[in-house]
């Protein structure tokens, strides 16, 4: 099977960047990381990539499209990237981009729910199940198609930091495959 390349778009801790690239580097995941973009010169990320020997190309004001199409990438990958996405961007890139969100979507998405604020809200609500989703960017927040959903219990005396850090684990567990899968419906049909 040829390899997928795929660019990642991260700004923060960059923790799936990582999970994803030990697959890589493991050769379970049959991917090469062309580039990591970000807004943040001195994020996590930029460490990450620097480990993994992955180009960095930073991107500012409204040049995403631009950097994108030099790198023409088979699949964009975001984590931790607190942008939004244009339309010319998204038309682009329709069906190559996704992204990973710290719910069961549809629950728990949408305009300020992200990070810490979607556990809180999780507990708040009293679900007994939440997890993460993998799915397509599209131009509503976390509302385009879902490709992977894990499931991870809410326990009775969990905080939004300790749920996080688990459904976290279950995010490294599923991302890497979802692009493993996305690379298996590219390249053998
Ligand atoms: C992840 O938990 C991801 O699910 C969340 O940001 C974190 C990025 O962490 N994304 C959202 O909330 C999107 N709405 P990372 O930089 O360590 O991968």
């Amino acid at each position: 099977m040829p390899e997928l390349k795929f660019s990642m778009l991260s700004a923060g801790r960059g923790s799936n960047f990582e999970a994803i690239m030990r697959h890589v580097a493991a050769k379970d995941l049959d991917a090469e990381c062309i580039s990591l973009i970000t807004y943040a010169a001195d994020c996590k990320a930029v460490d990450v990539a620097k480990q993994y020997g992955v180009p960095v190309r930073l991107v500012k004001g409204d040049n995403l499209l631009e950097v994108l199409q030099s790198e023409n990438p088979d699949l964009v990958v975001m984590a931790g990237y607190m942008r939004k996405i244009s339309e010319k961007v998204l038309e682009h890139f329709e069906n190559k981009m996704i992204n990973i969100h710290p719910s069961l979507l549809p629950s728990f998405g949408g305009k300020g729910c992200y990070g810490i604020h979607v556990h809180k809200k999780a507990i708040e609500a009293g679900v007994k199940i939440t997890g993460a989703t993998v799915h397509f960017v599209s131009k509503d927040y976390d509302s385009g198609k879902i490709i992977a959903q894990s499931a991870v219990p809410v326990l009775p005396d969990d905080t939004p930091e300790s749920l996080a850090k688990r459904v976290l684990q279950e995010e490294h567990n599923i991302y890497w495959q979802a692009i493993r899968d996305f690379s298996k419906l590219q390249f053998d049909v």
